[in-house]
């Protein structure tokens, strides 16, 4: 939120001048400085952890501000600028808002832990860009690409930024569009007349292999889905869940508080969103039905800008030497780049991926 005031106070007091702007770049680096010397002393978990994710995210600004200076974009509604996810107190209403473009979305102000962010890399970008013009639309996204590309992480990381609670299903072929009017127990699952009503089983094992139960459970709670590996799920499931996601899109669109979703009446709060990740090409995948195609906003996801995310990940480590990955001839280029980004790897044991690159 700092920086998009400090960026907008900028641009518009000062009519976007360099002079201005390789000041904010100073104090950012400054505030980036201080932030590096508390990591590298004496720091609680919960500390180091809080202070980790926001030089995550200063870096970041960091490196936005130094490509305008570089290339002289000097207003605020250039592309470059709007399309970076801004968060902005707003005195009116007496709320915090995130901008992208012209999407606006309400913070939802979920707790959801002092958890880290992903480095902000130009894909991750891209995908943001995608999935909150998908959400404007009233839409579904849908990342798509190779293994370890960061189709799951992205999304997750977009609900945190937006203070939002992602719930991550890994589909399957198992799984099924019923809607069970259930009444859970601690065993099994029986409707509401108290006999057992087709379910069985574990409460976790029949919510999670019903999409219509899910769908339910996210409209009610305003919740976002992500839908991992959804061309697993067999075709003939696909068509009737095209149904159901595009009922609770249409109440969206009329802005109804409820709403009939296959034959049940519930409650509908409006910050929900249902995003399908798939793998498409691989085996055992189906093709999507185009009518639940339509639903979706596609978003192809490529390699990541390991040299960026390592860079970054290290300078949040506390390293103050981050130029040495950008130098081809480092034995650690390479090495990053044949390394899962998971964080233990980087700071740790270097072994090579057995993901798709
Ligand atoms: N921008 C990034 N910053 C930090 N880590 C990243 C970034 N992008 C991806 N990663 C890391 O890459 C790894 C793989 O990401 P993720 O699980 O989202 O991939 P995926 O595309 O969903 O893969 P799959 O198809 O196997 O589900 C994760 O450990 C994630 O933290
Ligand atoms: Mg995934």
């Amino acid at each position: 939120m700092m920086w998009n005031f400090v960026y907008q106070e900028m641009s518009f007091v000062c009519g976007g001048k360099r002079g201005p702007f390789s000041a904010t770049a100073v104090s950012m680096i400054s505030q980036l400085s201080t932030l590096i010397t508390l990591l590298l002393g004496e720091l609680t978990k919960q500390d180091r952890q809080k202070i980790m994710t926001i030089c995550t995210i200063d870096v970041h600004s960091r490196d936005v501000v130094y490509k305008f200076i570089q290339t002289k974009i000097e207003s605020a509604s250039a592309f470059q600028w709007q399309s970076q996810l801004r968060h902005r107190w707003d005195e009116k209403e007496r709320d915090c808002f995130a901008n992208i473009c012209d999407a606006q979305f309400r913070y939802s102000y979920e707790y959801l832990g002092n958890t880290p962010r992903l480095v902000i890399t130009p894909l991750t970008d891209r995908c943001y860009i995608t999935l909150t013009q998908s959400l404007h639309l009233v839409m579904g996204g849908g990342p798509a690409g190779p293994a370890g590309t960061g189709k799951t992480e992205t999304t997750k990381d977009l609900g945190r930024a937006l203070g939002i609670s992602v719930y991550v299903f890994n589909c399957s072929e198992q799984m099924d569009y019923k809607v069970g009017r259930c009444v859970a127990t601690s065993h099994n699952i029986a409707d509401e007349e108290g006999t057992r009503g087709g379910y069985s089983g574990e409460v976790g094992e029949v919510l999670l292999h019903s999409c219509g139960n899910i769908y339910k459970g996210l409209a009610q709670t305003g919740a976002w889905g992500c839908f991992d590996e959804f061309n697993r799920i067999t075709v003939e499931v696909l068509s009737v869940v095209a149904v159901q996601v595009k009922s609770v899109q249409d109440a969206i669109r009329d802005k109804k508080q409820t709403f009939n979703f296959m034959g049940d009446i519930i409650g509908l709060v409006p910050t929900v969103g249902i995003f399908i990740t798939m793998n498409p090409g691989y085996a055992g995948r189906t093709e999507l039905p185009e009518n639940l195609k339509a639903l979706f906003r596609p978003c192809a996801m490529c390699v990541p800008d390991f040299e960026l995310i390592c860079e970054i990940m290290l300078v949040a480590e506390g390293s103050r030497t981050p130029v040495f990955w950008h130098e081809s001839s480092s034995p650690c280029t390479p090495c990053a780049r044949n390394c899962s980004l998971s964080r233990t790897t980087m700071i740790g044991v270097y072994e090579p991926s057995s993901q798709f690159w």
